[in-house]
């Protein structure tokens, strides 16, 4: 969290945030998703997008790291403007791990090979480092006994660690998650969480989107609520869940909790 950051000194030093969004639009033909998103996230910070299923969050998450682009607005990443056309999104991805709902993971690969894959095609990492490296990760996320496991056997809360554990991988100064829990069964979902947990307590710069009030409530340092394309309000846990300014917040968060 923000006072025990080790990611991100740079932006630190400079008092810039890591990530900053301003006026973010985006349509998908007639329909406008996102209708000008501002949005800050410090170094070290963690924050946790909550809203209404299509409300644009995985739209959002995504413009992050350009697997959407956006149609205006910028995004400035480090100082350097994603929007802009020289932008180098290769060497952006590394930058920025993404976990998604679904892992992502190569099924017909072991564990470690997940793991060593990018750092080894995309950093020309040597295959000895690369392991070495994902050894810690996997074993930072309670998984070193399965690093030559096929994906296939696992379950579904080891899938999302070993995906975790990849995106570590790469050294990334931020960590974006979508709904990184919500295919999971539930009694494993608190496995994950953990993982998350200890992450940000070791400093990592994390944007989180998901239906984990208690994570949004506990974990982060601020919550965004997003409505219908926009974000509604942007406060601290304790402000937004304990004295939310908007109507709209509080129907969202009471259905929320009424049906938990
Ligand atoms: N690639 C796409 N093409 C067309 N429409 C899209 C595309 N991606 C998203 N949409 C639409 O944009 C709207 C917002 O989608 P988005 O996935 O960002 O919402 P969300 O807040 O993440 O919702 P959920 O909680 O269900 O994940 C939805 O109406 C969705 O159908
Ligand atoms: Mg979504």
């Amino acid at each position: 969290m923000a006072d025990t950051a080790t990611t991100g000194v740079a932006a630190a030093q400079t008092k810039e945030p890591l990530i900053r969004v301003e006026g973010l639009h985006k349509s998908f033909g007639s329909l406008e998703v996102l209708k000008g998103i501002d949005l800050a996230v410090n170094p070290g910070e963690v924050v946790t997008i909550i809203g209404a299923s299509g409300s644009g969050k995985s739209t959002l998450l995504r413009c992050l790291n350009l697997l959407e682009t956006p149609d205006t607005g910028h995004i400035w990443f480090h100082g350097q403007d994603l929007t802009a056309e020289r932008c180098n999104i290769n060497k952006l991805r590394e930058d920025i791990g993404m976990v998604f709902q679904g892992f992502n993971l190569f099924n017909n690969m072991d564990v470690l090979d997940n793991c060593t894959l990018a750092p080894v095609t995309l950093k020309k990492m040597s295959k000895a480092e690369a392991e070495k490296i994902a050894m810690e990760h996997l074993t930072s996320v309670g998984l070193e006994k399965f690093a030559h496991a096929a994906v296939g056997r696992l379950s579904g809360g080891q899938k999302q660690r070993v995906a975790i554990a990849r995106a570590l991988c790469m050294n990334p100064q931020i960590m974006l998650f979508d709904e990184p829990t919500s295919a999971l069964d539930p009694e494993i979902v608190g496995e994950v969480l953990e993982v998350m947990r200890k992450l940000a307590a070791d400093g990592m710069t994390m944007v989180v989107v998901t239906h984990e009030m208690a994570f949004a409530r506990t974990v982060s340092d601020r919550v965004v609520f997003m409505d219908k394309g926009v974000v509604l309000e942007d406060a601290a846990p304790v402000e937004l869940f304990g004295n939310p300014k908007h109507q709209r917040t509080r129907e969202f968060l009471s259905r929320y909790l009424e049906d938990k």
